[in-house]
């Protein structure tokens, strides 16, 4: 075991590991998970987002057209007549072409349901590398954790009163629909006006199976192919609402979540979509009509592979199409490149000022790159001339030499006084009868970032199958925010913009409906480690923003009023202080609660594709569910099979969709509760299953609760729910992504089955030996799952589990890990990069560890009880508490 190392010889070398606190930034106090329950944490109504009718210039361009005819029909004088048709002939001058698609003029307006965002994790990487610290030295524990405070902890009443009092500021990374988790941001937490910079990536619109990685450790997928096809229930719905009408319904997907993200966004803010060359037309037409056509700013190219083999011409960019909110107060920071040798903006200066003073001009040959460039100082001529004639008349005299002006110019500096200063510093150069201003390349060592962006993913490393590279996501943060500000990314995939925003000091909101997204990304900022960056102010936060970097600008107008040259703020180049070490700062992992599936009496109308009712009343999901019950049963561990000689629909219940009954000698009454069909079975629904099932006469035997996915609050209180206690026996089932997956693939299995899914295996147990002797220890075993491949439930070794994380003080709010394992991580995954990067800091064994299924030594804190989350390669998580009495 761990724990009995020499004092490093790095000690001196040690770093504190800091966070960049965002003091003064407020959030609300959502609810956690642990503390919801139907009366603290009401729905809001839905809210309903509509478009402009006017927005559509055509509209509009139609209704003034009306009023101009109504006009002339009126048969008004004929001087009137011809106002009124120039007033329609500039109207048809100013009419702006736009953007129609199939289901358009149907869509003037959609609803969105209000719900909170549930608090399931408190992540603070720093609380978690406390644990593999190296002690030896001059180590410190660092002080409490932001969640460890009491203002984030307060007394049940008002840990309650959610939406009340707000706590500090923490990221967040949240599981959800993009448009759900924006409404609740909006409407819930009034937040309209507070993000600085949206950045979209949507899948391109093209090509969906390869826009989802099915799994965490696999980031090949082929589009197309069955096995990469995701199994993720809401990711499914994501696809069927974005991409089953193709192109059409992509851009109705488009247009609401800019609508949306345009209400998040400051005055000052902007926002970047990135996208592909094959639909980048028809999304910059999209927020042309959302943003209004003045509020474009640029059409950035970006270079994403180096020379590709194609029958055509290579296609090597991708673009970001960037627009304001309001271009006239936009924050724009200016970027600057490193002049290099080559490149293209040297083009121009084509003279070469010998250590002679001489000037000789550069053969194109040489600037074409075929020959040498001559030894020197190089420079261009510029003219010393603007337009306009002067107040007074303004000869120039140089060496001895007067020269007039040419008519409608003027000279841009005074030649008694400016033009006296750039003559003392060499600047004027003469040739022929024309006077010339000398700009070296050295004046400027860099240049302004434009909209070419070249050679952005070299030495680029992949996690994800579609990931975007940081540098582009860094530029774009860097232009139009500065540090505290707060960035949202609804398209997350990996955690590219939360990382970089993370980098760079500022806050961070990201979602995304895939949960294979949601572990990766988790994954990465946790195991982040960063420069610190000096602040400019330190007492107050990284909101003071950074010291930067500069560099001299020396311009004509600064020698010739002889000042010092301005100097130019690199904002991708802060000061590094090596003294420190930075990982990232606490944020917490939330979710869109699922919606509550609804009782068949209140279904009324196949609004919802979930909810669609057949003629018995059932609705269509419902009677396919169990049919597959009825035809194959529950499938379980070892080849088992529970199987019923009926299932049939129910009546007069609200949470129990079907009665049971199971084959065999002794028949068992089985109630059956359907989860949704496109989102996580919740606690509430398990909660009011039970109390119907146990107001049943006869009492059924069996509680089975089938889904096609269960957020990990619920499946832990099925395991907690023991016939013992409850007189009842609590099942708990999945269902097939077959089921509802079956058109989009080229070979659907025959039979979809329904199987048992167990409760992770984990074991709690005191260490009885040893220097430990007397702290806990917690090993995971796994936990069962369905093979698709055999068909068989099987017992899932620790191999499947991407990551687990222990709680060794689980409050019953959300959980607070204190140590996270990654156990199929490889040599460079995980841990090791922040391991070699902190070596001084972190204890090599420890960290070692965080690769296993035990977990390290610990004490057990005052709640007496720990939670394990286990989270497998698919993305599924399952939650286990364990009270120690
Ligand atoms: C192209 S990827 C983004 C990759 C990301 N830029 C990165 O660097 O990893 C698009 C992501 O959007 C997510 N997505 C698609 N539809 C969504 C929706 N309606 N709400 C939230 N996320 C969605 C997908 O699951 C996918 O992870």
């Amino acid at each position: 075991m761990p724990g009995k190392k020499q004092p490093s010889r790095n000690s001196e070398r040690k770093k504190p590991i800091e966070q960049y606190d965002h003091k003064g930034k407020k959030r609300a106090n959502n609810p956690p998970v642990g503390l919801v329950t139907p009366q603290t944490d009401q729905d809001r109504p839905a809210k309903e987002y509509a478009y402009d009718p006017h927005i559509d210039p055509a509209l509009q361009f139609d209704s003034q057209r009306s009023q101009i005819e109504r006009i002339i029909d009126k048969g008004l004088a004929a001087e009137k007549l011809e106002q009124a048709k120039s007033a329609l002939s500039t109207l048809r001058k100013r009419q702006q072409p736009y953007l129609n698609w199939a289901g358009k003029a149907e869509h003037t307006s959609f609803e969105v349901p209000t719900v909170s965002l549930h608090v399931h994790e408190r992540i603070d990487p720093r609380t978690i590398i406390e644990a593999v610290r190296n002690r030896n030295g001059n180590g410190q524990p660092h002080q409490g954790s932001l969640f460890e405070t009491r203002e984030e902890n307060p007394p049940l009443r008002e840990a309650i009163d959610f939406y009340k009092h707000p706590h500090n500021w923490s990221n967040r990374l949240i599981a959800g629909d993009s448009l759900l988790v924006m409404n609740s941001l909006l409407e819930k937490e009034g937040m309209a006006g507070q993000v600085q910079m949206v950045y979209i990536d949507p899948p391109y619109g093209i090509k969906y199976g390869s826009n989802f990685q099915p799994f965490v450790n696999r980031r090949e997928v082929k589009d197309g192919k069955d096995e990469d096809l995701t199994q993720e229930p809401e990711t499914i719905r994501a696809f069927r609402d974005t991409w089953e009408l193709g192109i059409h319904s992509f851009l109705t997907y488009i247009r609401d979540r800019l609508l949306l993200a345009k209400e998040l966004l400051n005055v000052s803010g902007s926002c970047f979509v990135q996208i592909s060359d094959e639909n980048v037309h028809l999304v910059r037409a999209l927020m042309d009509e959302v943003f209004g056509v003045g509020h474009f700013c640029n059409l950035i190219t970006f270079q994403k592979t180096g020379s590709i083999a194609s029958a055509g011409l290579g296609s090597t960019v991708d673009y970001l199409i960037w627009y304001a909110k309001d271009q006239s107060r936009l924050k724009y920071r200016q970027l600057f490149l490193p002049r290099k040798r080559g490149d293209t903006s040297l083009d121009r200066y084509d003279y070469i000022e010998t250590d002679e003073n001489e000037l000789i001009k550069i053969p194109a040959s040489a600037i074409r790159g075929d020959d040498t460039i001559p030894p020197g100082r190089r420079c261009r001529l510029t003219t010393l001339l603007s337009d306009g004639d002067p107040a007074e008349p303004q000869p120039f005299e140089f060496e001895g030499e007067l020269f007039p002006l040419r008519h409608g110019k003027h000279w841009k500096t005074d030649p008694a006084t400016g033009g006296r200063n750039l003559i003392r510093a060499g600047r004027i150069v003469r040739q022929g009868k024309t006077l010339w201003y000398k700009r070296y390349v050295d004046d400027f060592p860099v240049l302004p970032l434009d909209d070419r962006w070249e050679s952005i993913q070299i030495g680029q490393e992949l996690r994800y199958a579609v990931q975007t590279a940081p540098l582009v996501v860094q530029r774009c943060i860097l232009m139009t925010t500065d540090p505290g500000d707060l960035v949202l990314d609804p398209t997350c995939g990996s955690g590219t913009t939360a990382d970089v925003a993370e980098q760079w000091g500022r806050r961070w909101i990201t979602c995304d409906t895939s949960r294979v997204a949601v572990t990766l990304a988790k994954q990465r900022l946790m195991t982040a480690v960063f420069d610190y960056y000096k602040l400019a102010h330190p007492e107050e936060g990284v909101g003071s923003g950074f010291k930067y970097r500069t560099v001299p600008h020396v311009m004509l107008k600064s020698i010739a009023n002889n000042e010092p040259p301005v100097a130019e703020t690199l904002y991708d180049q802060p000061s590094i202080d090596n003294g420190r070490a930075r990982v990232s700062g606490p944020f917490t992992v939330e979710a869109v609660p699922a919606p509550t599936v609804k009782a068949l009496s209140e279904v009324t109308e196949p609004d919802e594709a979930d909810d669609s009712v057949a003629r018995s009343g059932e609705t269509l999901r419902q009677s396919e569910w169990r049919d597959v019950l009825l035809g194959g049963g529950v499938r379980g561990k070892g080849g088992q099979v529970i199987e019923f000689s009926r299932v049939e629909p129910f009546g007069g219940t609200r949470w129990l969709h079907a009665d049971a009954e199971t084959k065999g000698a002794k028949p068992e009454r089985v109630v059956i509760s359907f989860g949704p069909e496109y989102a996580p079975l919740e606690q509430r629904q398990v909660e009011l299953a039970w109390e119907e099932a146990r107001q049943l006469s006869p009492r059924p035997s069996i509680l089975l609760f089938v889904y096609s996915d269960i957020d990990p609050e619920a499946g832990k209180d099925i395991g907690e729910l023991t016939p013992a206690k409850t007189g009842m026996t609590f099942l708990s089932a999945k269902i097939d992504a077959d089921v509802w997956t079956k058109d989009l693939k080229k070979k659907a299995r025959t039979s979809p089955s329904v199987w048992l899914v167990g409760q992770p295996d984990v074991v709690l147990r005191k260490i009885r030996r040893g220097e430990e002797q007397g702290q806990w220890e917690v090993e995971v075993h796994g936990f069962d799952y369905y093979n698709t491949v055999t068909g068989n439930v099987e017992s899932g070794g620790a191999d499947r589990i991407a990551l687990w994380m222990l709680d060794t003080d689980y409050d019953g709010r959300s959980l607070l890990p204190r140590q996270v394992f990654f156990p199929m991580a490889g040599q460079d995954e995980g841990w090791t990069r922040l391991a070699k990067n902190l070596k001084a800091e972190i204890d090599e064994e420890l960290i070692e560890a965080y690769r296993g299924t035990t977990s390290l030594a610990f004490k057990l804190g005052k709640h007496n009880r720990i939670a394990v989350k286990i989270v497998d390669d698919r993305g599924i998580e399952s939650l286990k508490i364990i009270p120690v009495e």
